[in-house]
């Protein structure tokens, strides 16, 4: 921990810490994955598809950024490397064997979900902890892949 005049008493700032370590490990591994999915797809829906995926690995950027700065500035470090966050991310691997746009869809959309729902965890966990700015930064986070679940997952939609 680093010092900081920040007001969040300290062992508060620690537990926000580690929270936000944990949501930076998933989001970095849900950006990657959007990344795999952008390359790969392939079938009709091919150029909406890919490009869909690369405006969700954009926007997951956003979150990274904002997730590890958010740490930095309660007196953390952020901890996002490759090695650091496959070991802790929560979010299955994603299928490296999948081509068509159908399975990338189903694997893209589970992603979300799951990233989504711990997202969503994260917004009570900052606020039973009293820090309401974490707690928007989740919310507009979880705002976020709500929509992009939305998204992916209107490509599944079209019958009930
Ligand atoms: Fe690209």
């Amino acid at each position: 921990m680093y010092k900081t005049k920040n007001d969040l008493p300290e062992q508060v700032r620690t537990k926000l810490i580690e929270l936000l370590n944990a949501r930076l490990a998933d989001a970095v591994d849900l950006q990657t994955q959007m990344k795999q999915a952008h390359w790969n797809v392939k079938g009709p829906n091919f150029i909406g598809l890919h490009k869909l995926f690369d405006e969700i690995n954009e926007e997951v950027e956003d979150y990274v950024d904002d997730i590890a700065e958010r740490s930095v500035e309660l007196g953390g470090v952020a901890i996002g490397t490759a090695r650091s966050v496959a070991k802790k991310s929560q979010l299955a691997e994603y299928p490296l064997q999948i081509g068509n746009g159908h399975d990338h869809v189903e694997a893209v959309a589970t992603a979300l979900a799951t990233f989504g729902k711990s997202a969503r965890l994260a917004i009570d966990a900052s606020d039973e902890l009293r820090d309401k700015d974490t707690a928007d930064l989740f919310t507009e986070i979880s705002r976020g892949v709500d929509k992009w679940l939305w998204f992916v997952e209107a490509h599944l939609q079209a019958d009930r």
